[in-house]
């Protein structure tokens, strides 16, 4: 059995700038460590504020072991409740998502106030105080129309990242948007090589026809881990300066998340086939097409693409040590009409088709690192610099919350 002392040593010994042991790829021991550790202590990103678009509009999640509901009450607030009832803990909402004008426990029909209050358990004697049995509440933020989660006691600071991401996602109107099309799919592979997969271009051109018309497989236009490169790169992110775009490469102290905005290849406005819009009315602000696209990260769970004409959610949810839930959220102005303004299946296409490839790769590797024969391997400084930056996040975060109470209460 691994335990956390194995973990911390095998981060401590591993090679710079190569692949992790393959414990930190197989293993459910290490998995459940990484849950702890990271998973259950980290801010993640739950979806859009759209998805929950009128008073007692809910989503629910899975996060290891927590069920979460998050709902938007009757004051337009959205909150966030651990996913079991404080009679006898039964799950509360089962499905994905829904509308409800109070949250009933199907068991024996306590029932919820939107924002978690218990209003009603039958038949529990004169000394029973409802008030005494609230859901209990899961720590969630709103920024600039992105929901995110956390499901520590005490969550890490939200104010530099808050401060950030709303000057960044202003333009973008998020709240002004409506969901065109949610897709999620499952990946036979450990969440970090999903993540590891997205940091890097480096398999793109072998793997995303669709994607590589628009999409500039070259680092240096990109901006690779740290947002220098090509002088198309930087002359793209002083026009959208210019005209009012944050665009500049920012980066969090620790790593953990990302915004710059990038220039799509020649002409290209959006993720299409031939690089025209996808949707003839443009998001929020955004003052002309060809804006390229605003890339975001944040660690663990979510990678980002703000454009002219969209905004794409990509939020990943771990299921086991090798399955990976991907959930992708195409949002478009609230105004585009289907048929009229945008066509569904040109809207999607290039990311459908990319998270199919993405998925086929992750998977692959997973195989692969599950045989005895596999060992750590070098990452390309030249073009695997978003992968190194994303390893080397992780094995900070863990060093951090493995190295025990002084520094956790350093943290
Ligand atoms: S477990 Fe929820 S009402 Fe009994
Ligand atoms: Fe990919």
């Amino acid at each position: 059995m691994i335990r956390d002392a194995d973990v911390l040593s095998m981060l401590m010994a591993r090679q710079p700038d190569f692949s992790l042991d393959q414990p930190f790829y197989t293993d459910p021991d290490l998995y459940q460590i990484d849950l702890a550790k990271i998973w259950y202590r980290e801010w993640l990103v739950a979806g859009a504020a759209v998805e929950m678009p009128k008073t007692g509009s809910y989503v629910t999640l899975q996060i290891g072991a927590y069920g979460v509901i998050i709902v938007r009450g009757g004051d337009g607030k959205i909150r966030a409740f651990h996913n079991s009832c404080r009679h006898r803990g039964s799950r509360i909402c089962s499905a994905a998502r829904g509308t409800a004008p109070k949250l009933v426990c199907p068991y024996h029909q306590w029932t919820y106030e939107l924002d978690g209050t218990l209003l009603f358990a039958r038949e529990m004697g004169p000394d029973f105080k409802p008030a005494d049995f609230p859901l209990k509440s899961v720590h969630c933020e709103e920024v600039a129309g992105m929901v995110f989660i956390c499901l520590a006691e005490e969550a890490p600071d939200f104010a530099p990242f808050r401060a950030v991401a709303e000057k960044y996602l202003a333009p973008h109107k998020l709240n002004d948007c409506k969901v065109a099309h949610q897709s999620t799919i499952v990946e036979q592979g450990n969440w970090k090589l999903v993540m590891e997969n997205n940091r890097e271009c480096y398999h793109c051109a072998g793997s995303h026809p669709s994607l590589c018309r628009t999409f500039p497989e070259d680092p240096n236009l990109f901006g690779g881990a740290d947002g220098k490169g090509a002088p198309q790169l930087e002359a793209h992110i002083a026009r959208c300066e210019d005209a009012g775009l944050p665009s500049k490469f920012t980066i969090a102290h620790d790593e953990q998340w990302r915004f710059i905005r990038i220039p799509f290849l020649g002409n290209a406005c959006s993720y299409t086939m031939d690089g025209k819009p996808a949707v003839s009315k443009r998001v929020g602000d955004v003052p002309f097409d060809n804006a390229g696209s605003l890339l975001f990260f944040h660690y663990p769970n979510s990678w980002n693409h703000f454009l002219s004409d969209q905004n794409m959610i990509f939020r990943m949810l771990p299921i086991s040590d090798t399955q990976t839930e991907v959930t992708t959220t195409w949002l478009v102005h609230k105004d585009a009409v289907e048929g009229q303004d945008y066509d569904l299946q040109r809207l999607t296409e290039v990311w459908e088709n990319t998270n199919a490839e993405d998925r086929a790769v992750v998977e692959e590797n997973q195989k692969g690192v599950n045989s005895p024969a596999y060992e750590p391997g070098p990452y390309s400084r030249v073009q695997e610099s978003g992968v190194i930056q994303f390893v080397d996040w992780y094995a900070r975060t863990m060093q951090r919350r493995l190295t025990g109470r002084r520094m956790m209460a350093a943290e």
